[in-house]
């Protein structure tokens, strides 16, 4: 791993999917405006960090991750000279902003792609990564072909309409197949490297990397593409070691080989995260086993030689909503969870207030199952729960149709409301550092059916330890270790305590103790 930004040790980030944040303008649609209105709400929540999802220029076919110009705020949400704006102001609150960077495919609509198109050699005609006839398609991917005069088949990456970019293939076993070190490939990473450069320079400070494991082909082992993120991380370290780099990877032990400083577990991949939250049994709705969870999250920890910071998020524009899964007062638990875990923490706007997944909209900009989990934030009581003035048919997405929709306003004023617990949660996260990034965990208990999650946060000798129960009955946790856990710092639900060895958690609840004199 490259050297980590020392900002990292205590972030709390905050993701903004910029559609459905706060719309200033009145046209529907959320706007970078909109989050530089709602920094102090950001600042007041706790959170010191903030990721924007793509906004830039785009024919937003998969909602902005299909970049067409990746200089260019997209005009639906401002100018650059806004986004410049929002980093001086978000900076000038002690809060970071990273912005996401696609560097696996771009839109077809690209000036890149159309000239890669064009049957006569150019510039771009190795950007992407294109077969040598079109009556052959790139195995393993779904290509476009018979769109142009060039003789071949572009892979894509996702959807259709995201030709992939070429930075070669790790194993090439096909004349088309070009190297890693080839001309085309590294004047792609090259791109890549000046695309940085222009948003580093003018404020940004990192960026969250959309399908980082995917970009070399052939890579099984991800050998080549870890090669690939060690070269982008010597000019990072070079010219912006302030940057934080944060992978959508899901497996920590290639990512932070790779030099990435964080890395998420996500909805995909081998890590049992969604054992925890989103799966048929979640264990925060009392109901699983979060042991598989524990066992992975163990070995990513070992595998990654305690490298970079592996980050759980509250969720993301791409999975079912929290709330879905986890309902009412449990919500609380999955937090208190959420934000004892080593790693830098990741909330998505509106789970701080237990948003909905919107069942059964129609899809938007690609979304299609997103779409529910990307509805626009419930600010208040008022006309499209505040997120806009304009009229409520022509919001990007429909606000959350239910009558007990949950708002910001009314939670502040709720001293039991989820909000403030969150507050509260993060609050204490701050103040004590063996909850923060680098704590140490040891975990006391898996969360195997019948047992709750217990674990101890450790740094510079200070200890704290954790009990989470979201099951119907109490249970008990032996502890073999000698310890004075006699402070309380946080309980939810009916809470815990310790009488000797054994350490008591009652149903539905939690209980964060400090451990003040050892004995
Ligand atoms: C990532 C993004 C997702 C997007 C896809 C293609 O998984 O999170 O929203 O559709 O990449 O870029």
């Amino acid at each position: 791993m490259s050297k980590r930004p020392e900002w990292l040790d205590n972030a709390v980030f905050y993701e903004i999917y910029p559609q459905s944040f706060k719309d200033t303008d009145g046209d529907g649609i959320g706007n970078i405006s909109g989050i530089t209105e709602k920094l102090p709400y950001i600042k007041d929540l706790g959170c010191n960090a903030i990721w924007i999802n793509p906004c830039f220029d785009s024919p937003f076919g998969d909602a902005g991750y299909d970049v067409s110009d990746y200089l260019k705020v997209a005009p639906r949400y401002g100018t650059n000279e806004d986004l410049i704006n929002l980093f001086d102001k978000a900076h000038s609150m002690g809060l970071h902003v990273i912005l996401d960077l696609v560097p696996g495919h771009t839109s077809w609509e690209h000036p890149w792609f159309k000239e890669s198109m064009k049957a006569e050699r150019n510039e771009f005609t190795d950007r992407y990564v294109w077969t040598d006839s079109v009556w052959e398609e790139p195995e393993g991917y779904g290509s476009l072909r018979g769109i142009s005069d060039r003789d071949g088949s572009c892979a894509v990456n996702f959807f259709t309409h995201q030709p992939a970019l070429n930075y070669g293939f790790y194993k090439p076993n096909r004349p088309w197949q070009q190297p890693t070190d080839s001309e085309g490939a590294i004047a792609t990473r090259e791109a890549l490297k000046d695309i940085m450069r222009f948003w580093l320079s003018k404020g940004c400070d990192g960026f969250r990397v959309d399908m980082a494991g995917s970009l070399v082909k052939n890579d099984e082992d991800g050998k080549g593409t870890i090669a690939l993120w060690n070269n982008i991380f010597e000019f990072l370290d070079k010219e912006f070691p302030e940057a934080a780099m944060v992978s959508e990877w899901g497996e920590p032990r290639l990512s932070l080989a790779g030099g990435f400083h964080m890395d998420f577990l996500l909805h995909f991949g081998e890590s049992h995260y969604n054992d925890l939250f989103r799966c048929e049994r979640p264990f925060f709705e009392g109901l699983g086993d979060a042991s598989e969870f524990v066992k992975k999250y163990k070995d990513s920890r070992a595998r990654s030689g305690g490298k970079g910071l592996i980050c759980i998020p509250s969720g993301n524009h791409d999975m079912d909503r929290l709330a879905k899964h986890i309902h009412r007062e449990r919500l609380k638990l999955a937090f208190a969870f959420l934000l004892s875990a080593p790693g830098a923490p990741y909330i998505y706007y509106g789970d701080e207030i237990g948003m909905n997944y919107v069942e059964g909209l129609k899809s938007v900009e690609g979304g299609y199952g997103r779409t529910g989990s990307r509805s626009p934030m419930q600010w208040d009581k008022s006309k499209n729960a505040g997120f806009s003035s304009a009229p409520s048919e022509k919001l990007y997405i429909p606000i959350d149709p239910s009558p007990d929709r949950p708002d910001v306003t009314s939670q502040l004023g709720d001293e039991k409301s989820l909000l403030n617990e969150v507050k509260k949660l993060i609050a204490l996260r701050l103040k004590y550092k063996p909850l923060q990034s680098l704590g140490n965990i040891d975990f006391v208990c898996d969360g195997a059916p019948g047992n709750p999650l217990a674990y101890i946060r450790s740094l510079d000798g200070e200890r704290i330890f954790v009990a989470i129960n979201p099951a119907n009955d109490p249970a008990e946790i032996k502890v073999n270790i000698p310890a004075a856990f006699n402070e309380i710092i946080y309980q939810s639900g009916n809470g815990g305590n310790f009488s000797g060895n054994i350490c008591r958690v009652e149903a539905r609840s939690a209980v964060w103790l400090r451990e003040r004199d050892r004995g």
